[in-house]
C-alpha cells in the first residue's frame, strides 16, 4: 500500500487519517517523518479520533509517552528529547516494540533519535510542509 497526496488544509489532513485508520490494527508500529511541525502530532490527533478513542491528544514532548485507550491501546511517542537506543532503553520503551507482546499500536514521532531501538516497522507516515497549510503526505509500507 502507496498513500501519496498532496493536500491545502486540516480538513484534508484529517481525511487522510481517517482513510489510514481502516488499515491500522494491532500489532503495529507507525513511525511519523517530518520536520517540527510539519504536522505529525496533528495527523495522530486525527488518527486517534477514528481509532474510536475520545482521548485528549496532546504531543509527548515532555512527557516521551503518552496513552490513549480507543478500540485497543495507542501508545503516542515523541522521541525528540531522547538522543540514544540506550536513553530510549534506560526508560523501558523496548518492550513496547516488541511484536509479541504489543497489544495495540505504536506511533512514533522522531523515531530517527533512536536507530536501532525499532526493528519491526509496518507503516512509514512521511510529511512535508510545502505552505502554510500545504502539505505533502507519503505513506508507505515498511519493507520487512
Ligand atoms: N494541512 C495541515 N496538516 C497538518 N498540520 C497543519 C496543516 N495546516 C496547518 N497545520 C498546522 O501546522 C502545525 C503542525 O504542528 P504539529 O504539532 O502537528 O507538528 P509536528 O510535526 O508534530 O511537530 P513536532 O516535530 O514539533 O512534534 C499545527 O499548528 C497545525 O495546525
Ligand atoms: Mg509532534
Amino acid at each position: 500500500m502507496k498513500i501519496q497526496m498532496e493536500i491545502h488544509n486540516l480538513k484534508q489532513t484529517d481525511a487522510i487519517a481517517r482513510a489510514f485508520s481502516n488499515i491500522v490494527k494491532p500489532p503495529m508500529v507507525i513511525l511519523l517523518r517530518g520536520d517540527l511541525g510539519s504536522g505529525k502530532t496533528t495527523f495522530v490527533k486525527s488518527l486517534v479520533k477514528y481509532l474510536g478513542s475520545d482521548d485528549v491528544v496532546t504531543s509527548p514532548t515532555f512527557t516521551l509517552l503518552n496513552t490513549y485507550n480507543g478500540k485497543f491501546p495507542i501508545y503516542h511517542f515523541d522521541m525528540y528529547r531522547l538522543s540514544s537506543m540506550e536513553e530510549a532503553m534506560a526508560v523501558g520503551f523496548e518492550e513496547y516494540f516488541d511484536k509479541k507482546h504489543l497489544d495495540g499500536v505504536c506511533l512514533v514521532e522522531w523515531a530517527e533519535n533512536v536507530e536501532g531501538l525499532i526493528n519491526d516497522v509496518d507503516y512509514i507516515v512521511e510529511i512535508e510542509k510545502i505552505g502554510d497549510n500545504e502539505r505533502k503526505f507519503n505513506i508507505l509500507e515498511a519493507k520487512k
